[in-house]
């Protein structure tokens, strides 16, 4: 399209955007005339970090509408369906319904000034059993939602997978445990660059494999719900492939465009000053993130972790070449830390691995605060010694933060005007990013991205409803949505600009 063109078209669409949040007024975002002013009239940092920011979500955590226009069951709708799986009974079938709330939801970003968003595709709603028939109002959708951002100028950032297989394929052949995935995920990749390839070159391929497969298939405390390290580890070796395929996909499809696939890790911390804790904790490091990223980065999986794990599968001399190049940049999620200490015979999540881990050091003192959630300390210094870890193993070009943020202590059984003054959490934002911006201006690690997590507060896997990570309130009755003062700590910490200053979003 010709510049002219492309201003028309988008001229169009931003009338779009505010015409259909007029008719959906009252189920948007809450923002009287003196909160738009404060936000609009907050101060310019001294200092904006040396890299941008983006707010992320995933598909099976704000989307709801669960069984709207053709898409599928996933195996989390499976396991949430099971008595007991999660808190108070929650379900995905509503969340934050996004689905057909994505224009306020873009809005609000777009208010903020937030130039940046992270999302998945939900695969069921592409193929509603997995492969087989293409579901074009799936792709519609997401059409949608990507002219939508780009017309509010604001980048996408799409995951193909956020943990929501097509159940089909946990019943055909045991999901993720069989390379029957494997060209099964490529022809999902190749459906959705070839139709939605065209809105942006930020992708990556699948989301916190650690997560899925040992919670998931190793552990059995997230979908599909199965205990077994055997199960967990072919799916670490399925992911790689499946990754790869992926990828020569990418190349072919979305030229010019850079990928990769969003790993967690946890930064691991010597209990006590012994050698053996610092080589229990590099070896923890190595499980969790090593089994993923050694593969792509040195070809192999880590000696530590081939010598523990009897069933490990083999990295082919052929998986090790495709896997060779198969990111642009490095996709790290990062939230806590946890003392690890040596223990022979030690069996952990990811099966036999000689150390144990605690949140406690040897005075019994907890490693950060504690936010809502268990597993959750704030530990900013360890961002910092996580980012120089990956930078000094890997060498990556560039590394993005794609997931970053905290569930404030005591929120959920907060009125919402104390929720609102999210103190904990805006802390928690700066000295995370304080600790970043060390690890770039006196480290030199090449972090160019960080994106907080969430937009909005979600579903929260087992958790349902009762752990809230939001910049953004949530009342998941009314579907009302209101800025946190998180939210607007980070865009004025980051300088963001807003696009037009004479928008106000609709409001009763
Ligand atoms: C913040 O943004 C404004 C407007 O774009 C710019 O003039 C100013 O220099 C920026 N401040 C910093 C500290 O980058
Ligand atoms: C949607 O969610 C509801 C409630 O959890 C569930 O009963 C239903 O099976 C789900 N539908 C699909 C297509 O997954
Ligand atoms: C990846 O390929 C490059 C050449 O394209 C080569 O120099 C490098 O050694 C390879 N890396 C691994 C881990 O095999």
């Amino acid at each position: 399209m010709e510049g002219s063109a492309v201003l028309g078209f988008l001229f169009c669409l931003v009338t779009g955007i505010q015409a259909a949040g007029t008719a959906q007024q009252g189920t948007g975002l809450v923002g009287d005339g003196s909160l738009t002013l404060s936000l609009l009239q907050v101060e310019a940092a001294q200092t904006t970090p040396p890299f941008y920011l983006g707010f992320a979500t995933a598909a099976p955590q704000i989307e709801g509408a669960n069984a709207t226009d053709g898409r599928g069951p996933s195996i989390w709708d499976t396991y949430e369906a099971i008595p007991g799986n999660i808190d108070n009974g929650d379900t995905s079938a509503v969340a934050d319904d996004f689905y057909h709330l994505y224009l306020n939801d873009i809005a609000a970003m777009r208010l903020l000034g937030v130039k940046r968003f992270r999302m998945s595709i939900a695969w069921p709603r592409i193929f509603p059993s997995g492969d087989g028939q293409v579901n074009q109002q799936g792709l519609d959708f997401y059409a949608r939602v990507l002219e939508a951002l780009l017309v509010a100028g604001i980048e996408p950032h799409v995951t193909l997978y956020h943990w929501d297989l097509p159940q089909a394929l946990q019943d055909r052949f045991g999901g993720w445990n069989s390379d029957q995935i494997v060209p099964i995920f490529a022809q999902y990749a190749a459906t959705v660059f070839q139709a939605l390839g065209d809105y942006t070159t930020h992708w990556t391929t699948v989301n916190e494999p650690w997560t899925f497969c040992f919670l998931g298939y190793g552990q059995g405390s997230g979908a599909p719900g199965i205990n077994d390290k055997v199960q967990a580890w072919n799916c670490v070796h399925n992911v790689l492939q499946a990754h790869a395929a992926a990828v020569k996909q990418f190349r072919a499809l979305v030229p010019g465009g850079k990928i990769s696939i969003n790993l967690n890790c946890d930064w691991a911390q010597p209990l006590t000053g012994a050698p053996s804790d610092a080589d229990a904790a590099q070896r923890k490091m190595e499980f969790m993130l090593g089994a993923f990223a050694d593969p792509i980065f040195k070809g192999d999986f880590p000696a530590s972790v081939k010598q523990r794990i009897s069933f490990l599968p083999q990295i082919t001399p052929q998986l090790a070449a495709d896997l060779n190049g198969s990111v642009d940049y490095f996709a790290l999620n990062h939230y806590t830390s946890t003392f690890v200490a040596n223990q022979q015979g030690a069996m952990g999540l990811q099966g036999a691995c000689d150390y144990t881990e605690t949140q406690v050091d040897v005075n019994g003192k907890l490693i950060g605060d504690q936010a809502e959630s268990d597993w959750l300390k704030v530990t900013p210094w360890g961002f910092r010694l996580m980012l120089n870890w990956v930078n000094n193993r890997y060498q990556p070009n560039e590394i993005v933060v794609t997931e970053n943020g905290m569930s404030m202590k005591g929120e959920s059984a907060m009125p919402m005007p104390q929720a609102l003054q999210d103190t904990q959490r805006v802390n928690f934002c700066r000295d995370y990013v304080a600790a970043a911006t060390d690890a770039v201006n006196l480290d030199k690690v090449p972090m160019t991205g960080y994106f907080a997590w969430s937009l909005l507060d979600n579903f929260e896997w087992g958790n349902g409803y009762s752990k809230r990570f939001g910049l953004v309130h949530v009342d998941f009755k009314t579907q009302q949505r209101y800025y946190k003062a998180s939210a607007k700590f980070l865009v004025n910490l980051f300088n963001c600009t807003v696009l037009d200053p004479t928008y106000t979003y609709p409001s009763d």
